[in-house]
């Protein structure tokens, strides 16, 4: 049995990755994949939420981005990747922690309400639409994860995990309410209670300089960009500075993007002098040089991406292989959380063709 601390997090199928997905998330997964438990979803049930006429489409992204996380370096073989949709364990969970929030609670949430806005779907949006969010606490208590690493926008979803996972833990497992959090398990209860954790570079700016890096904005830099199309990109990339010599502020986007792409500190340090310094240096200038460093960081990913650009069947063993070890450790849980909620009546297995 391993004791590594257990980690699920994941990501909407919505297109190819960028460099956004990478900094925020992806690089930091790829780091813990030696020292935690690594569940990694692939929330498309909840692509579906929006784009229910789009199925092609969405099995589609779904392949895609297995291939984004194998080009950025995850490693099938240590951290396992999963189909919401082929865990079960995760929608039978769902109904069940529906009851345990109120309709008015799942409402409130912040990340729900902001996706109304954004999105514009006004009061037109599917009964699944906000049911995704009590859904998403399952993905997590499914895992019995004690940590989710995500950026700060799913913070809200975490919170709701963490009421569901309390509220569940003192209902049908007799832990007292005023029991510490990190003590819940050790209390009897099913599941952890677990943490948010809410990665370094949680907002990359966008190659338009003012909003987060989003496909939809497009003000994206793709993993698959060349060279010669990410320096075009950056190229764009508005900072307001008129000279070489006018004094410039080292907290804008380029800035961001120098101190996350260029990884000699003291070249990072010497651009920062002389930009503030107004020291004859133009954005031009910077843009190149940050270009070809993202260039570098990617052409590795570029490359392996390759070896799966059109081989479906690569992706899709390692996708059985996620979802059959995804499925041995969720078909536990719900066993637990079906004999403290009274209707673990028999056991039952799952089986493969
Ligand atoms: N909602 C997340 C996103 O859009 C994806 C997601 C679904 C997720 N289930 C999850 C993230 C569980 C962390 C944990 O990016």
């Amino acid at each position: 049995m391993t004791t590594k601390p257990r980690i699920l997090t994941g990501d909407t199928p919505t297109g190819q990755l960028h460099l956004g997905h990478y900094v925020g998330s992806v690089k930091r997964r790829v780091e813990l994949q030696d020292s935690h438990e690594c569940y990694f979803i692939l929330a498309n049930i909840h692509a579906y939420t929006t784009r229910v006429d789009k199925s092609d489409e969405i099995r589609r992204d779904s392949l895609e981005i297995v291939r984004d996380y194998l080009a950025m370096g995850i490693d099938p073989k240590k951290a396992v990747i999963f189909l919401q949709t082929e865990v079960p364990a995760i929608f039978e969970l769902t109904f069940l922690f529906a009851m345990l929030l109120p309709f008015n609670r799942v409402m409130r949430n912040p990340t729900l309400k902001d996706e109304i806005k954004v999105k514009g779907l006004g009061e037109n949006y599917s009964f699944g639409f906000p049911l995704y969010a009590v859904g998403q606490t399952a993905d997590i208590l499914a895992f019995r994860a004690h940590s989710v690493p995500v950026g700060e926008d799913q913070v809200p979803h975490l919170e709701l995990t963490r009421e569901v996972a309390r509220k569940f833990n003192q209902l049908f497992c007799n832990v007292d309410e005023h029991a510490d959090d990190a003590d819940h398990e050790k209390l009897g209860g099913v599941f952890p209670v677990p943490v948010a954790d809410v990665g370094k570079v949680g907002r990359l700016i966008g190659t338009d300089g003012v909003n987060k890096m989003s496909k939809s904005l497009n003000n994206a830099i793709f993993i698959s960009d060349t060279p010669k199309q990410v320096k075009k990109k950056l190229g764009q990339l508005y900072t307001g500075r008129q000279s070489m010599t006018e004094p410039g502020d080292i907290h804008n986007a380029l800035f961001q993007y120098v101190r996350t792409f260029i990884p000699d500190e003291a070249r990072v340090a010497e651009l920062e002098r002389a930009y503030a310094a107004g020291d004859n240096i133009g954005d031009g200038h910077i843009k190149v040089e940050v270009a070809q460093a993202i260039s570098e960081l990617l052409a590795p990913m570029q490359e392996r991406r390759k070896q799966f650009e059109d081989d479906d069947d690569t992706i899709i063993d390692i996708l059985k292989d996620g979802c059959a070890r995804a499925n041995a450790l969720t078909e536990q849980t719900l066993a637990m959380a079906k004999d403290a909620a009274g209707y673990g009546f028999f056991k039952r297995a799952l089986c493969y063709e």
